[in-house]
């Protein structure tokens, strides 16, 4: 083959490969010329036939003629010839996409680290826990409705799926002695029917903080408020209304100003204001005892509130649910 002759041939080879109308046919046309009994390989292993003094010009011709057939290849959609893939780092990649952090993470990250500027640590315990650090310690007595079969899932005598994270608090009390200034971030389980607002697994971060200092719920109060000013922005800050929990006393319900409306009143806080967000109050005497402080020389207060609410409530999401089925359709619009 003469020079001329391979400009031809190469000429017809790439618009064989621009007309080549599918895989099979660009695969067909790969074989043809650059496979391992390809035409172009065929005339590098004939190189040694051509004089001497023509071979460096032929040689540059035949490596250009093979590098432009593998370009085209390439841009019909075909990783070329059989060299390695990997062995060229200018090939493009396909695109996964980037994923984006789950609604759920994302609130107990900025929860840890809002309370982190508050000097709380992050503690973790086991999903399944005994009676007495989910129950007895709390100050659960024997007839509380969540002891009861169905509402709590047991596996046997004395082992349980937490029905909430508060069986950390008591572990954090019994391996520490006070200052204790804790939350408690993790999954929770109860005997809920899943709907549009219950799921029979949740989240919950719960906060303690225990110290020989005299600790008051205008304590509490003021590091609510902090945690909604930064969660939900400003505007938004927390009111309390009396309650009952076994383990504190005084116990009340938090509410976050509706921070959509910022109080005015909307659809969202169904024209109230306020929407419902943690329970918390005064470590009940009781806890101490069962965790070996002595009452009289300590106080402290607890909260907890649901992670899939904060993120209901701060995503405008409306279906519990949504937060479970992993749908990219609907992470991708909370990126
Ligand atoms: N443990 C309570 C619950 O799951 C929430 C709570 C925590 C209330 C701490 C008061 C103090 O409902």
């Amino acid at each position: 083959m003469t020079l001329a002759e391979l400009e031809i041939a190469k000429a017809q080879s790439l618009e064989e490969v621009v007309a080549a109308a599918d895989a099979a046919a660009v695969e067909a046309l790969r074989v043809k010329y650059v496979g391992r009994n390809g035409s172009i390989p065929a005339l590098i292993k004939a190189m040694k036939d051509v004089p001497k003094e023509e071979r460096p010009m032929f040689g540059k011709a035949v490596q250009a003629w093979r590098a432009e057939v593998e370009a085209a290849l390439q841009a019909k959609g075909f990783a070329a010839a059989e060299k390695p893939v990997d062995a060229d780092l200018t090939m493009a990649g396909r695109w996964w996409g980037l994923g984006v952090k789950h609604p759920l993470s994302r609130v107990i990250e900025e929860s840890a680290a809002i309370f982190g500027r508050l000097g709380f640590t992050v503690a973790d315990g086991p999903e399944l826990e005994n009676k007495f650090n989910n129950f007895t310690a709390l100050n659960t007595p024997q007839h509380h409705p969540s002891m009861d079969r169905s509402d709590t899932f047991w596996f046997g005598e004395d082992c349980l799926l937490r029905t909430q994270t508060s069986p950390v608090q008591i572990r954090a009390m019994m391996a520490n002695k006070p200052p204790v200034r804790v939350i408690c971030p993790g999954r929770t389980y109860r005997r809920d029917t899943t709907d549009a607002t219950h799921s029979a697994n949740f989240h919950q971060i719960e906060g303690l903080y225990v110290d020989t200092k005299s600790v008051s719920l205008a304590d509490l109060k003021s590091v609510l408020a902090y945690f909604a000013k930064e969660m939900m922005g400003d505007g938004v800050t927390v009111r309390f209304r009396p309650h009952f929990f076994p383990f504190t006393e005084p116990s009340v319900e938090v509410d976050f100003t509706c921070h959509v409306c910022k109080g005015k009143g909307c659809n969202v806080c169904k024209q109230s204001g306020w929407i419902e967000v943690a329970g918390a109050g005064m470590v009940d005497p009781r806890v101490f005892e069962h965790v070996g402080y002595d009452p009289a020389e300590v106080s402290g207060y607890a909260f907890g509130f649901g992670v899939e609410r904060i993120a209901m409530i701060k995503y405008g999401i409306q279906d519990i649910r949504w937060l479970y089925e992993n749908d990219v359709r609907f992470l991708d619009q909370l990126a």
